[in-house]
């Protein structure tokens, strides 16, 4: 089942694969949707921006810039990850500016294995030999986010590519690895999902592609 957003203040941070999926995902359920991008004709060439609430041109860093995109916003999603620096702005402008929720991308890496207590990266370790740095990166912006201490959701994915269109199977797991593909517009619609509801509030949440759209 889909959620609707009617009327959920959504700021979009970051506007590159992940980011225009989520912005695109949230305009169809009726979100108010704001972005933050460093580059507005980047960003004029891939969204529409005449159905953006608001465009805050700037870098995700900088506390002026963030405390002014995110003033009014019901939730933030990052469409950058591996940023620990972002990490920990983006949650303290969240905490500073009584947001509700900040979901942020990190890996597949950083889900469990299904017994619960083995990081994802121990199970590709032998045949991807960066696995641990990808882990450790992701996880890095994973415990800054939690040591400032905000209400979040964090995105688990494997590799992302666009396909065009939801899949019609979407696998989700709540602190598990799913897989370790999952396509832009699936991602999208699993992040708009823990942007309107709190079933995943707190966890890392990781899904898989299953099929053609
Ligand atoms: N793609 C994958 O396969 C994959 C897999 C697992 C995890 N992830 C994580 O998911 C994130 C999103 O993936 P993606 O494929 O959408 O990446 P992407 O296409 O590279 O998009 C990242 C976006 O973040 C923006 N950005 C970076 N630093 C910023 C800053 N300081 N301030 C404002 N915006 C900033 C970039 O803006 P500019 O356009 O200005 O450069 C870009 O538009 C990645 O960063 C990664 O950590 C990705």
């Amino acid at each position: 089942m889909t959620t609707r957003a009617d009327g959920r203040k959504i700021l979009v941070v970051g506007v590159g694969g992940l980011g225009r999926a989520v912005v695109e995902e949230a305009l169809d359920r009726g979100a108010e949707v704001s972005v933050l991008v460093r580059d507005p004709d980047k960003l004029a060439r891939s969204v529409d921006v005449r159905r953006l609430a608001a465009v805050t041109v700037g870098d995700g860093t900088d506390p002026a810039t963030l405390d002014r995109a995110v003033a009014g916003v019901d939730v933030v999603v990052s469409g950058n990850g591996a940023h620990k620096r972002m990490a920990r702005e983006i949650a303290r402008a969240v905490k500073r500016n009584g947001v509700q929720k900040l979901i942020w991308p990190a890996g597949g890496t950083n889900a469990f294995a299904d017994d619960g207590v083995t990081p994802a990266y121990k199970l590709h370790e032998g045949r991807f030999p960066g696995a641990r740095d990808i882990y450790l990166a992701h996880q890095g912006c994973i415990d800054a986010i939690r040591q400032v201490g905000v209400n979040h959701v964090i995105w688990a994915p494997g590799r992302m590519t666009a396909r065009g269109a939801r899949s019609r199977d979407i696998e989700v797991k709540v602190d598990r690895s799913a897989g370790m593909y999952v396509s832009y517009e699936d991602a999208a619609w699993v992040i708009v999902e823990a942007a309107v509801t709190d079933a995943w509030d707190g966890h890392l949440v990781s899904a898989a592609t299953q099929t053609g759209g």
